[in-house]
């Protein structure tokens, strides 16, 4: 899969994309930068864009005071929808088309990310990730047909769309063929299909007693079928 995200603080990525599990998975393609052809080892590149290239005028301003007055600012259409149209003209990965990316806007308006719609996304061959930021985006960009979708994160405002995208990113990458491990991903399975998406049993590890605290016996004698049942009393 290929994602593209668009923001003003590109930087932000830096750490997430790059170590574990994501860092493993990803090949990051930084400002600027492209991606050697053909490189498929990985199940995801990321094209992280800064929407600054798009500014206007010598300060490459990306927003301005809202019409009818009130606070804060606003993205300008005339930065966003162009940088929208310039990733989407972008040849999807070394002239091997990928049609169009689906276009998501990170907004705290947006209709909540579920496991269901993670699930959705990572069917997708291109994902382009906007991030919102300040107090919002000329309305025109959405009800122009720029963007496809509008997800937030939760019932919590943030300071701007970059986290959110981390979020996404991180969620879809993780059910892409590769990410998980084999037996992760084949537990995932069972746990998102027959036991309705959750995974809730508790988890020990050695030592075996940690100041007082014992390990469940069931746990330590190797009775498989006991050990599922005890967990699955957890999960359904
Ligand atoms: Cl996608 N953006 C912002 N700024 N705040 C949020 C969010 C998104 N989702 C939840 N809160």
């Amino acid at each position: 899969m290929r994602i593209d995200v668009l923001t003003l603080f590109p930087a932000m990525f830096q750490g997430p994309l790059t170590e574990s599990i994501l860092g493993r998975a990803s090949h990051v393609v930084p400002l600027g930068g492209t991606l050697r052809d053909r490189q498929d080892d990985k199940p995801m590149e990321i094209h992280l864009h800064d929407l600054r290239q798009w500014g206007k005028g010598k300060h490459k301003q990306v927003d301005d005071s809202p019409y009818g007055g009130g606070v804060g600012m606003v993205m300008r259409a005339d930065v966003v929808a162009p940088a929208v149209d310039a990733v989407c003209e972008e040849e999807g990965r070394g002239g091997r088309g990928r049609g169009k990316p689906w276009r998501i806007f990170l907004t705290p308006r947006g209709k909540r990310l579920t496991q269901a719609k993670v699930e959705r996304l990572a069917k997708k061959r291109w994902l382009l990730l906007l991030c919102g930021h300040y107090e919002g985006i000329d309305q025109r960009v959405i009800d122009g047909g720029w963007i496809d979708e509008e997800v937030s994160i939760g019932d919590y405002v943030l300071t701007g769309g970059e986290l959110p995208a981390m979020v996404l990113i991180d969620a879809v990458a993780r059910q892409l063929p590769g990410v998980l491990g084999k037996d992760a991903s084949a537990e995932e399975e069972s746990f998102s299909h027959i036991l309705g998406r959750k995974r809730e049993y508790p988890h020990y590890t050695r030592p075996e007693e940690f100041r007082g605290h014992c390990v469940p016996s069931v746990l330590l004698g190797g009775d498989h079928a006991a050990i599922a049942l005890w967990r699955r009393a957890y999960t359904l």
